[in-house]
């Protein structure tokens, strides 16, 4: 008998795979229909909460493929062992909705989706960051109120970002994707957080620097900034870029705010609770020039009470990454993951994914993240 709210893909399959949201694409289906899953699939829109998902995992599931806004923790982990569970991947790059220690504990491999989010993610922080800087939403919704009477000299003035100093927190692959993007396109001089030095990275600006000169151009500058608070500084637009853990919750609170230059520009593609997001909205209301863009919120979907009366804050509802293409590749290394260690398939150690894209996938998990710690077999050899 059909399960209600629930669509079933190869019913015969001898695993039994369940998927906490409908994903984009068809490939993801192929892949785990190729290795042998029976697909329970929610059809819901709601986040199931976690009696739905232990209702779906039943007594009988051999993996599952989740989503960030589920809180996959021991109660879960144990469920979806004593299941004869032996896979999980997030849809997502981010895990912070998953407690890593635990599976480990139940010996299940936690995947994920790198590789697939960098340039996508990068774009949207560019998006925000010209939305805030020149006050797209503010103007659109006054074009769309028929507020518009005449052009004015002075009408939504913004600021110009061109040669101006840009500072990103966390310069890992999107974070830095956004940077080049930022120096490349608007001459902009980078200051950085990294607890690591992003080497790439800086030689990247070093050589447009070098480039830009050969045409008569002044030069981009590149600074690894040991502290946050003389980041905060300096820049005129800051972009967060961290993973959200015990180190970066609130990172950025009323304090850190007070740092920033009075008309600065705070992106967030991130995690929401890496922002005070009740500090900020006090900062905004303070500072009407102070510009914010937020992709993701501290308690998502709700916000902070009078952030969505702010003007001088763009939001938009967690769609950095919503490429057609991102999304779907997404869902075929969730699912890659999932059917690679299901068929006892070693794990993938390279950056680069793409193999992965292909018709003809590698016979591996593209993305383990307690690998090291399960013990399972490294391969490093693209089919
Ligand atoms: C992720 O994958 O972590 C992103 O937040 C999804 O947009």
């Amino acid at each position: 008998m059909p399960i209600p709210n629930w669509k079933i893909v190869n019913p015969d399959g001898k695993y039994r795979v369940v998927v906490t949201k409908e994903l984009p694409g068809k490939r993801w289906m192929e892949l785990l229909t190729a290795a042998g899953c029976r697909i329970e699939v929610s059809k819901s829109t709601h986040v199931l909460t976690t009696d739905e998902i232990l209702a779906a995992l039943g007594d009988r599931c051999d993996g599952a493929i989740g989503q960030l806004t589920e809180t996959w923790g021991d109660t879960l982990f144990q469920a979806l062992k004593n299941a004869g569970g032996r896979a999980y991947s997030n849809y997502a790059v981010g895990f912070n909705n998953v407690d890593i220690a635990a599976a480990t504990r139940h010996g299940i491999p936690v995947g994920n989706t790198p590789g697939v989010l960098t340039e996508t993610t990068a774009e949207m922080a560019v998006a925000l960051t010209f939305a805030a800087a020149r006050r797209l939403g503010e103007a659109e919704r006054f074009q769309r109120q028929g507020k518009y009477i005449g052009w004015l000299p002075s009408l939504f003035m913004g600021a110009l970002l061109f040669g101006r100093t840009l500072g990103i927190i966390g310069a890992g692959r999107i974070g830095a994707a956004y940077a080049r993007m930022m120096v490349a396109g608007h001459q902009m001089n980078l200051v950085y957080f990294d607890i690591e030095p992003n080497q790439d990275l800086e030689a990247y600006v070093r050589n447009y620097a070098v480039f830009l000169e050969q045409q008569d151009q002044p030069p981009v500058s590149c600074r690894r900034i040991e502290q946050i608070d003389d980041l905060l500084k300096q820049a005129d637009v800051v972009s967060i870029h961290t993973v959200l853990d015990e180190s970066t919750y609130h990172l950025i609170n009323a304090s850190r705010l007070g740092c920033m230059r009075e008309n600065a520009i705070l992106i967030n593609t991130s995690r929401g609770p890496v922002i005070d997001e009740a500090a900020l909205v006090a900062h905004c209301q303070k500072y009407p020039d102070f510009r914010a863009g937020l992709d993701v919120f501290e308690n998502e979907p709700a916000m902070a009470p009078g952030l969505v009366d702010l003007e001088n804050v763009v939001i938009v509802p967690h769609i950095a990454s919503a490429t057609r293409w991102t999304r779907q590749g997404m869902a075929t290394l969730a699912a890659a993951n999932v059917a690679a260690i299901l068929q006892g398939y070693p794990v993938w150690t390279i950056p680069d994914i793409t193999p992965f894209l292909s018709e003809k996938a590698p016979p591996a998990a593209p993305s383990i993240l307690n690998a090291k710690e399960l013990g399972f077999a490294y391969s490093e050899d693209p089919i």
